[in-house]
């Protein structure tokens, strides 16, 4: 039995038909020039109509999606008069808001750094490890093959990005990258390996070696669940269900912590700390033009008025990463993500005649614009019932190429997840289409995640430059490690030379002038903290395409 109707079946016949052929011949990639053309007329961020510059605040006449310049030209939650800041439920060395792959790491490394556990204190709205970095599945990057060097990462990177990147960023992530593949392994993490005990590697779309470390494809979980086991052995202090809702500043200009909201009590708490690290992840949950996503229920991008309350730089928000393969089909997992280390391992996406239209490893920007002008020009995708459009994504190649059980084998997540739906990936392809994956832009940092506000670091899905405009697969996961250590680091030194002054909210006072004298006017607050669905997108595709 199958999971798809009949019409989905017949063309998969259409499909099972062309499979030798374009095993054999493959898709060659696109030159520079085509992919240039292909993303300006394709590429979701290139549609009018969909972005608008900022008008307040020291990133004014940045340009960037209506959705996020909505949460920045938006009220602050809290009303200063509201908070007591002599009632200080938390005096700290550091302040650590997000509790996915970059917070947990700057926790460790703070405490490495000096810092007692009992002066530190990680602050999460949801659960423990409840982040994006857990939901990765592909892989991590790092040039440890005998073949690669991190120059070779450097150069794919800035490739990637359309050399948009900050190089300092760049070389220090992949300078960096194959400590922390060591530091994961000591700490217990299970790479794949081959038989011979080496890491097992694989490409990914852009990479000119193969450097993805994987763990199945449940990288993100097994890295999670080792940090997270480490940082519970260590006994640093956190709590769940308390989001940050406003930056503290102190009367020397510097952050000073943060005004916690505790969702259980409905409780505003004081958290005072020399160093606050900002680790709140991206934006998946704003469903930029009507995309849906692979993100996690709290990817909201609070982390973005946050920092922009205070004064700290913003880049590159005009760039947004679609995920080429997120399922189009079944309803119920509509744009979760179908890992790419799919097509790392030789699945191809096919058009619903079984035409190969693009190589199956372009960089995700030029493979997404490929996917969606086959559906929307071409209008050679299959419609499902309820008005998505998506092509096949042929995963049967993949035992094909590698031998009879490398799916159940290596993509377990993804063999069980369609499987609920009775549709066995091992014979029969996924349906996808591309999906808001990732957040390219964010907060300025420099090498050592500062911001341009003293106090307050930065690190992982939240700040703008390591991926420039365009981020490769593995690179985030890489990223989150790199800089969350080094957000760690360098915030427990300051937190060692500096002292709060007094505590202040005056911030928010300018917030608001800066809103009226730029003529907003708005009932819209910001963080959001939860995404928002009553009433709305229940069946329903708002992606306008064309
Ligand atoms: O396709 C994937 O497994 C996603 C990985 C990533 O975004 O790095």
């Amino acid at each position: 039995m199958s999971g798809y109707p009949d019409y989905m079946q017949e063309s998969i016949r259409l499909v099972e038909k062309t499979r030798s052929e374009r095993l054999e011949k493959g898709y060659p990639l696109m030159s520079a020039e085509e992919k240039s053309e292909i993303l300006k007329k394709w590429h979701p961020d290139y549609k009018e109509g969909t972005k608008r510059l900022l008008k307040i605040g020291p990133s004014a006449g940045q340009l960037m999606p209506h959705e996020v310049a909505d949460i920045l030209e938006a009220h602050p939650i809290i009303n200063p008069k509201d908070i007591d800041l002599t009632d200080i439920s938390f005096d700290l060395d550091i302040l650590i808001i997000g509790a996915g792959g970059a917070g947990l790491s700057a926790a460790l490394l703070a405490h490495e750094s000096g810092i007692d556990p009992d002066r530190i204190l990680m602050v999460q709205k949801l659960r423990l490890g409840d982040a994006n970095s857990k939901m990765s599945q592909g892989g991590i990057q790092a040039a440890d093959g005998t073949d690669d060097s991190p120059t070779r990462h450097f150069l794919d990177i800035m490739g990637g990005g359309r050399f948009t990147n900050k190089p300092e960023l760049v070389e220090v992530l992949v300078k960096e990258g194959p400590d922390v593949i060591k530091w994961h392994e000591s700490l217990g993490v299970m790479y794949d390996k081959n038989p011979d005990g080496t890491m097992k590697l694989e490409a990914g779309g852009g990479t000119s070696r193969r450097r993805m470390h994987s763990c199945k494809d449940y990288t993100g979980l097994e890295i999670t669940r080792v940090l997270v086991d480490e940082f519970l052995n260590r006994e640093i202090p956190y709590v769940e269900f308390t989001a940050a809702v406003e930056l503290l500043m102190d009367d020397k200009g510097q952050v000073a912590g943060s005004v916690l909201f505790n969702m259980d009590s409905d409780e505003y708490l004081v958290a005072k700390a020399k160093s606050t690290i900002l680790a709140t992840g991206g934006f998946g949950r704003l469903h930029i033009q009507g995309y849906e996503t692979t993100n996690h229920y709290g990817a909201t991008a609070d982390g973005l008025p946050l920092a922009y309350h205070v004064g700290a730089y913003l880049r590159d928000l005009d760039s947004t990463q679609f995920h080429p393969t997120g399922a189009a089909y079944p309803e119920q997992i509509v744009g979760q993500l179908a890992t790419e280390m799919l097509r790392s391992r030789g699945a191809q996406p096919v058009n619903k005649f079984g035409q190969l239209f693009v190589h199956s490893l372009e960089t995700r920007d030029a493979e997404s614009s490929a996917i969606i002008r086959e559906c929307y020009e071409r209008n050679n995708g299959i419609i499902t019932p309820t008005g998505m459009r998506g092509v096949w994504l042929d995963t049967p190649l993949i035992d094909l190429i590698h031998g009879s059980g490398t799916i159940e084998r290596e993509f377990s997540a993804m063999y069980r997840m369609w499987g609920k739906f009775d549709i066995d990936i091992r014979r029969e392809p996924m349906l996808v289409f591309p999906t808001l994956h990732y957040q390219n832009g964010g907060v300025e940092i420099n090498t050592k995640c500062e911001t341009s506000v003293p106090g307050l670091y930065a690190a992982g899905e939240v700040c703008g430059g390591v991926h420039g405009k365009n981020r490769l697969m593995g690179n985030s996961q890489l990223d989150l490690y790199v800089f969350g250590r080094r957000a760690g680091r360098f915030a427990a030194e300051r937190a060692k030379k500096i002292e709060i002054g007094k505590l202040t909210l005056d911030h928010v006072y300018r917030y608001e002038r800066w809103l009226s004298e730029a003529g907003i006017k708005t009932d819209r607050r910001a963080p959001l903290i939860l995404p928002e669905y009553r009433g709305k997108r229940t069946l329903e595709h708002k992606i306008k395409i064309l």
